[in-house]
Parts: structure tokens; sequence; C-alpha cells
């Protein structure tokens, strides 16, 4: 996990899928940002914060009395992060840190956000307590996360040209199948919403940026059966106009 994290390229080639083709042009983290009730004066915790694109996508309403932390067991990616934000006009504090283990006093902050990142984090019950103890009682963990049928169709043609590889491993871990029933045992109050949105894409070459970027797929397949496969998505995209990826992200908010 910490090669797939030791800078943003990864990440960055999968989020530039989803910034061309998504259906939903709202934009997943504008929604997200929606759902935030912290007060104008907050502390408020990013874990997992990768390059930043929450708070670069929310940069016009994010209020001033915000103090944010961003946390991310990456330095080569919390670095990226930082140089994302710096044409904001505000600060950020940032730390390399693993979910597991925060390195927090008790009840500092007003919000955490943990972003399509605990289904990495091998113990996460562990990690689930630690958002708990960092967050003041009556305080709340915004986490987007989403389901295991996600690119479902993406997942399919993977699997018929490269045998027993998959890009859609994660959220079997926590995902919004099981991520309600992981919080309700850490916290008080768990709440879900879904975010309506599919991939209809027009190029392959994106696509196969996408599927190289995941690190189920380190050392799986020949450049044959990769090539076999982008020539599938060519030929399907030249029949058809476009082919339609079916999408399943959401969030779930926790009270402590
Ligand atoms: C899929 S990216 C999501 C990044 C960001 N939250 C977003 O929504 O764009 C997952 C992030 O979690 C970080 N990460 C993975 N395991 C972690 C852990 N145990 N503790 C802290 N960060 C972790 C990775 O370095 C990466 O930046």
């Amino acid at each position: 996990m910490r090669e797939q994290y030791k800078d943003g390229c990864n990440l960055s080639a999968r989020m530039r899928l989803h910034r061309r083709f998504s259906v939903n042009k709202y934009g997943i983290f504008r929604w997200i940002f929606d759902h935030y009730s912290m007060p104008q004066s907050a502390r408020v915790l990013e874990i997992g914060s990768g390059t930043g694109q929450l708070w670069k996508s929310n940069a016009d309403r994010i209020p001033a009395g915000w103090r944010i932390v961003l946390a991310d067991f990456s330095p080569g990616i919390l670095r990226e992060g930082l140089i994302e934000l710096r044409g904001l006009d505000r600060r950020f504090d940032a730390l390399a840190a693993d979910a597991q283990s925060q390195p927090f006093a008790d009840r500092v902050f007003d919000a955490a956000v943990a972003n399509f990142m605990l289904y990495h984090v091998p113990d996460i019950p562990r990690a689930l307590r630690e958002i708990r103890r960092v967050l003041r009682p009556g305080t709340r963990l915004f986490a987007a996360t989403m389901s295991t049928g996600n690119m479902r169709e993406l997942d399919e043609i993977v699997r018929r040209f490269i045998p027993r590889a998959t890009i859609g491993a994660a959220p079997a871990r926590f995902g919004l199948d099981n991520g309600f029933e992981l919080l309700a045992d850490a916290f008080a109050n768990v709440t879900l919403e879904r975010y309506p949105d599919a991939l209809v894409v027009t190029e392959a070459a994106p696509v196969m940026d996408y599927i190289e970027s995941m690190s189920t797929m380190a050392g799986r397949g020949s450049a044959e059966a990769k090539l076999a496969m982008r020539q599938y998505l060519e030929g399907e995209i030249a029949a058809r106009g476009s082919i339609t990826i079916s999408k399943d992200n959401g969030l779930l908010v926790a009270t402590v």
C-alpha cells in the first residue's frame, strides 16, 4: 500500500478518468462538502488526505475559521497535496500519520474526514477507535466510500482478459455494503447517503491508465493480455460510441 501511494501518480490517474467521464457534473467532493455541519470555527482532521482534492474542490466555501489538519501515512502524497493547495489563500497543517495510531490528544477535533481510505487500513476497528478518541463528544466522522458493485462492468472486462485480476477488492473491507455495521460498533448514530453517478467513457487510454494504477494489478497480466483488453475497449467504443460503467459511491456519517 505504501508503494501505491508513495506519490500522487496512481490516485491522479484514477481521478482523471472520473473527472473527464463522470455523468454527474456536480462533483462528489462538492456533494460530500454539502453534508458538513461543523460551526464556522472548528478544528477539522482529514485522515488519508491524499492530494487534497476535497479542499481544492471546495476552495470557494471553506469557512475562514476552520483549522484544517491533513494527515496521511505517505509523506510523498502529503507533499503533493500541499503543493496542490498552495493556490488557496489559507493555511493547512499537515503531518505524516497512520490512521491506526494518531498523534493527537483526546477530544481535540470538531470533525474528522476519512474519504476513500478506511478500506486500506489493516486494522479498521482500531482506526475507528482512534478517530472516536480524537473527536469531541457529539461531533462527527464523515467517511466516503464505494460499494462492492462500484465499476463492476470494468472489473468484468479486466477479469475476462486477466483471470484472477480485479480492480474492485477494496470496498469489501469498508464499503457501502458493510461500513454501516463497522461504524455502528464504534459510534452512536450512523447514516448513509449515495451519490448518483456513472462513467460514460469515450477513450480507451484513460481506462487503461486507471486499470494500471490499481495496486491489485501490480505484476498481473502480460503485455499481450493488456493489448487485447485495450483493443477490446477501442472496438466497443468504435461500435457503440461509448462504454458505460456504473458507479456506486456514498457518504457514511457517524456521531461520537
Ligand atoms: C484512495 S486515496 C484517497 C485520498 C483522498 N482521501 C481522496 O479522497 O482523494 C487513499 C489515501 O489514504 C492514505 N492511506 C492509506 N492507508 C493509510 C493509513 N493506514 N493511514 C493513513 N493514511 C493512509 C493513502 O496514502 C492515500 O493518500
